[in-house]
């Protein structure tokens, strides 16, 4: 049952007093090498309850989402006599968030965990929803267990040393949340500059989104389905920038995968083409020249491959705002008409 509490940077306190609370026997702060940095020292001055907690770094990136990772994890934590009433605080983007919740929720069949999110991307998407994970045999979130953290706190101080174009990565993610929202979320945000979608009021109304919806669908059985718009095309994107001279991050992906993605609902549902025409503006100011055209034939391979098209390509898309439509059958021809009058839309200027 998920019953994760949110706290904010003008919480600190009730955050300290929800630890004290829970009379944890030791507290275990994880990091990695980017976050070890600045935003741990910064967290032990805030919260100087952590100042003397036991401290684990692990590589940073993508590519250090492993098992031999995890085994370091658990040796440490075994080495500091962690036990079942110790608390696990992960300080980190989405591949700490992902894999210090699998080391907690495994650990000794399980101890509480908290996530402090660093990135854009993890606070207002990973750090929420209990999907733990790492990857296996080249499989994205092949192992993993579904545990909810505890506390999820939110502090955009964490955004400042950010690169500004991982920065920018997260705010896809927001746009998707709007997306499904409806209408009035959606004109909120068009005319919005980075500076917005960092403000914690912008970060906390996404995560609470995530949140009823997770709250609906723990599982990821129906309506959490939705989440995924923008993904299906977003992970062939990303998969297929992989193998250029300039691969895209994963919010860059995701951001033209959902271009992709509302002409398909266009084509399928009749999604007004103005939606999109609405949208571009705002994905030329947060993401200045990412016009990156792909082909049927670089796509098609990894839209076939996505985990959830075993049978036939099913996608999650829009049928209005604020309505989506999950497990959606495509045929390879909707797909071809969508990538041609996409990359239409592409190289105009907005
Ligand atoms: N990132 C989508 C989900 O948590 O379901």
């Amino acid at each position: 049952m998920m019953n994760t509490q949110l706290y904010d940077e003008s919480e600190s306190a009730s955050l300290l007093q929800w630890i004290h609370e829970g009379n944890y026997d030791q507290i275990i702060l994880l990091s990695d090498a980017n976050t070890h940095g600045f935003c741990v020292t910064v967290l032990k001055k805030m919260i100087p309850l952590f100042a003397n907690c036991y401290s684990i770094v692990i590589p940073s990136g993508e590519s250090n989402k492993q098992l031999e990772v995890c085994n370091h994890v658990w040796q440490l934590l075994l080495q500091f006599h962690a036990t079942t009433h110790t608390l696990l605080v992960n300080v980190g983007g989405g591949m700490l968030s992902d894999l210090g919740g699998f080391v907690a929720s495994t650990y000794k069949r399980g101890i509480h965990y908290i996530n402090i999110p660093t990135t854009l991307l993890a606070m207002v998407d990973a750090s929420l929803g209990g999907k733990t994970g790492i990857d296996f045999e080249s499989i994205k979130n092949a192992i993993g267990t579904f545990q909810h953290p505890k506390v999820v706190y939110i502090n955009p101080i964490f955004l400042r040393t950010l690169p500004e174009r991982v920065l920018r990565s997260g705010i896809a993610e927001m746009i998707k949340h709007a997306l499904l929202q409806g209408s009035t979320q959606l004109n909120r945000i068009l005319d919005w500059e980075l500076a917005d979608f960092c403000k914690v009021d912008a970060i906390n109304d996404a995560l609470l989104f995530k949140k009823s919806i997770v709250m609906q669908d723990e599982y990821d059985q129906h309506i959490r389905q939705n989440l995924n718009l923008g993904h299906t095309f977003g992970h062939a994107i990303e998969s297929a920038s992989l193998l250029s001279t300039q691969p895209l991050l994963h919010g860059e992906a995701v951001m033209l995968g959902l271009v992709y993605e509302l002409m398909l609902s266009h084509l399928l549902f009749d999604l007004p083409l103005q939606i999109i025409l609405q949208l571009m503006p705002l994905k030329e100011r947060i993401f200045p020249g990412l016009r990156r055209i792909f082909t049927f034939d670089e796509l098609i391979p990894f839209i076939k491959q996505d985990k959830k098209n075993n049978t036939y390509i099913q996608m999650s898309l829009l049928s209005q705002v604020g309505v989506g439509v999950w497990q959606q059958a495509v045929t390879e021809t909707h797909i071809q008409t969508a990538i041609k009058k996409t990359e239409q839309l592409l190289i105009k200027t907005y």
